[in-house]
């Protein structure tokens, strides 16, 4: 997720069990065009496991360029292709979701990165673009063809950006058609929405998005509920303690006043509908330092166990 899934969010979320994560959505010619922040964003971290780069464009000479050039010689352990983001900057260069209008566009875009990766290749769509377009079997279809491993899912048009719910038949009908395995995706945000994803969908797995922004104890949920064991949702102080190590990690990959900026939004998700919340979140505004999250985040803490 675009300014979420930064390497230090990854491998706290590794950290907690999830089984595969994905970079931010890294453009193709950010890559070509040597753009700093855009390489920026290929950072791994040390011990990070099963992540996947996404990339984004629509030329498949740059695609292929980006993969061979920048792509293959990473740790990464697979590529994903992003054909689902609704952003208005995006879909007007026919980029994201915009390629799912044209199922033979998706098919040569898919191949282009294909035959230039040393590494598997997943794509990532939604049903459709717009209500009068719902070709989800059409574009699962093509994605076979152009030999990807893996498709993810998600159960809302382009037109829909977050709205309404994710449709889980559409979901269902992607499987049906796909001869790989399909990760279903939209709106899982607990074990018993992970259940009832899986049976109503049949997919291989289940991707979560917002479910896990400051809430990387999903993961754990999930496993939790999977061996059959009760889960004791994280305490408050639980939830600090992990943004504080999350804080930590963040130090090792970017400089204090961009990882302080950055960190602001990701605190504001770990105190969601924690009592003070609100306060938390404009406190957190005006913070710059390392140090002062710190010793803010250990306040609260010491404020946590005096309860
Ligand atoms: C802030 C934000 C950034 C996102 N960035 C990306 C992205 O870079 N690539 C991508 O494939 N999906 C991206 N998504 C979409 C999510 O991966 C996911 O498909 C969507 O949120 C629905 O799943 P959820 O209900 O579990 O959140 C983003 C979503 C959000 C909220």
């Amino acid at each position: 997720m675009a300014g979420v899934t930064d390497v230090a969010f990854r491998r706290v979320c590794l950290g907690r069990g999830a089984l595969l994560m994905y970079t931010e959505m890294v453009s193709a010619k950010g890559l070509v065009y040597k753009n700093e922040n855009t390489r920026f964003l290929l950072e791994t971290g040390e011990e990070e496991r099963a992540t996947g780069v996404q990339i984004f464009g629509s030329d498949e000479a740059f695609l292929a360029s980006a993969v061979r050039d920048w792509l293959n010689d990473t740790s990464f352990a697979f590529i994903d292709i992003n054909m689902g983001c609704p952003v208005k900057k995006v879909v007007s260069n026919g980029e994201g979701s915009a390629l799912l209008r044209d199922p033979k566009k998706v098919c040569s875009v898919a191949r282009s990165i294909v035959e230039s990766s040393s590494k598997p290749v997943s794509a990532k769509i939604r049903t459709g673009y717009d209500e009068n377009t719902i070709n989800v079997t059409d574009n699962v279809k093509a994605l076979n063809d152009a030999g990807v491993g893996m498709i993810a899912v998600h159960g809302r048009t382009r037109e829909m950006f977050y709205s309404g719910k994710a449709d889980r038949e559409l979901i269902a009908k992607a499987v049906e058609a796909s001869g790989v395995p399909v990760i279903a995706n939209g709106d899982v945000s607990c074990y018993e929405d992970y259940v009832s994803m899986k049976r109503d969908t049949g997919a291989a797995g289940v991707m979560i998005g917002r479910g896990a922004m400051g809430n990387p104890f999903i993961f754990e949920e999930i496993a939790s509920g999977k061996r059959g064991e009760k889960y004791s949702p994280p305490t408050a102080e639980d939830r600090l303690r992990e943004a504080l190590r999350h804080l930590e990690l963040m130090k090792g990959y970017k400089d204090e006043r961009t990882a302080c900026r950055e960190f602001r939004k990701q605190l504001c998700w770990y105190t969601k509908g924690m009592s003070g919340g609100a306060a938390i979140r404009n406190e957190a505004t005006k913070i710059s330092s390392f140090s002062a999250f710190e010793g803010y985040i250990l306040s609260l803490i010491e404020k946590c166990s005096a309860v």
